[in-house]
């Protein structure tokens, strides 16, 4: 198998833009009909799914350590669709079907047989983790709401209590179902570290526009259902490391990243956490009583809040309404940038892409070695 010249194939396939989903799920769903029903009723937005990942795939074909991981996570992620291994082959020959519609005259022998052999691959390990994880685990959890707590008009915190203990790393994330959006499922992270009744929170965003978050945030109460699927997610506390701990969460970014705070919370001897919380806003930073009574209970624990637009904002509570109250102003990444130094940390990030590529450059160009810095890396295959 040649890594570069797949590569190459596939970013010169992806330069054709939306026609290479179109034809792709229409060459699937063409030859078998009966895959439709596993697919959401409406596609659109979401089709570029499985090729974005298979392109993140191919990006990696050439450092298993990091890919093969993903794959297994992949795999057993898969089990709440019903994807069994006879369903593999037909996605993979809509799969080479596309590739050699959009290769053109670039198509010959030799990368045919590239991809069969990256496909065979990635569904084998794919396949593996998932039988492996039916031997322990369910193919989905169900889920009822028992608390709903809106923070804001776009933003609820949810608990839900599993029917079964979802056993999970702080800082991981689960695909939720909501009976009115089937088949729409939608990540969210677990917003604490586990706990002996095993009910989880989730801080949910209302994204205009979007199925399932409104859903969740306006028209979700207390004995509504779920569904959830398989934890999933790498930003998670690397537990063998003794230096201190920076977390920079954006707007509803801070759920994984208070799961993890919570984690360290338990801990003997703490390290000391610094915790940036950025919102557009004033109303945006809508835990932050929360944050501050953590602060207060915590001598480990520095907490700052940031807003990056308007001084303002609706003010919800008293501690927001209160003038100079400690909220920095200016882009996350810049406030964190200006409290340094932090190349004596470990760094974890959470929130919009955007402020997660900015305080990333921000904090290696003070230092911080790239590989102590911990983002959502599954999340970054599928936007
Ligand atoms: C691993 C992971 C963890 C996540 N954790 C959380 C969480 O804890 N809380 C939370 O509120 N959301 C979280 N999300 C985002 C969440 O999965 C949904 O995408 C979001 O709630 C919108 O769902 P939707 O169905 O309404 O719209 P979607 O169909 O998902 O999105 C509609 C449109 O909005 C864009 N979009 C999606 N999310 C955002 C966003 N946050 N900001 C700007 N544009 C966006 C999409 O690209 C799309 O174009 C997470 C996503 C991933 C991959
Ligand atoms: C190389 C193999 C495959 C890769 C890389 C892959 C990748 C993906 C990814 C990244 C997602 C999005 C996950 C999510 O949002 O939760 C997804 C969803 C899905 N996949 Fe796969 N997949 C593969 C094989 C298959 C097969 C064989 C089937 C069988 C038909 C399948 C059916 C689905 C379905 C039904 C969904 C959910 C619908 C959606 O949200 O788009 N996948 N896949």
């Amino acid at each position: 198998m040649d890594a570069q010249r797949l590569k190459a194939s596939f970013a010169q396939v992806a330069e054709k833009g939306d026609a290479v989903a179109l034809f792709f799920y229409s060459d699937l769903f063409v030859r078998n009909p009966h895959l439709r029903d596993m697919f959401p009723i409406g596609m659109s937005g979401q089709r570029d799914k499985l090729l974005r990942a298979l392109g993140h795939i191919v990006s990696q074909v050439d450092d298993l350590s990091n890919l093969v991981p993903f794959l297994q996570q992949l795999g057993r992620d898969h089990r709440r669709f019903g994807i069994v291994a006879e369903h593999y082959p037909h996605v993979g020959a809509s799969l080479l079907a596309t590739l050699r519609h959009f290769s053109g005259t670039a198509w010959t022998d030799d990368l045919e047989s590239d991809w069969t052999a990256a496909y065979t691959l990635v569904a084998k390990v794919m396949l593996e983790a998932a039988d492996e994880n039916a031997l322990t685990s369910p193919a989905w959890w169900n889920g009822q709401v028992v608390a709903v707590e809106r923070r804001r008009f776009d933003i609820s915190v949810l608990r839900i209590q599993p029917d079964r203990p979802l056993p999970y790393a702080p800082g991981q994330s689960v695909a939720l179902e909501v009976p009115s959006r089937l088949r729409h499922w939608r990540y969210y992270s677990m917003a604490n570290a586990p706990r002996p009744d095993h009910t989880v929170d989730f801080h949910v965003r209302l994204v205009d526009g979007g199925p399932v978050s409104p859903v969740l945030v306006r028209g979700t109460q207390a004995g509504d259902r779920v569904r959830m699927g398989a934890p999933i997610g790498t930003l998670t506390l690397d537990e063998s490391s003794p230096r201190d701990v920076l977390l920079v969460a954006g707007s509803t970014g801070l759920a994984p990243l208070k799961a993890i705070l919570e984690q360290v919370s338990r801990r003997a001897v703490p390290p000391r956490v610094h915790l940036f919380f950025g919102a557009r806003s004033r109303d945006g930073l809508y835990d932050l009583e929360d944050l501050a009574k953590l602060a207060d209970g915590f001598p480990w624990l520095t907490v700052v809040p940031a807003v990056s637009d308007e001084p303002g904002g609706h003010g919800f509570s008293s501690l927001l309404q209160s003038g100079d109250d400690g909220i920095e102003h200016g882009n996350l990444s810049d406030v964190v940038a200006r409290r340094g130094p932090w190349d004596g940390h470990d760094a974890y990030v959470c929130g919009p892409a955007v402020m997660v590529g900015h305080t990333v450059e921000q904090l290696t160009r003070l230092g911080v070695p790239r590989d102590r810095i911990r983002l959502e890396t599954f999340a970054d295959a599928q936007r």
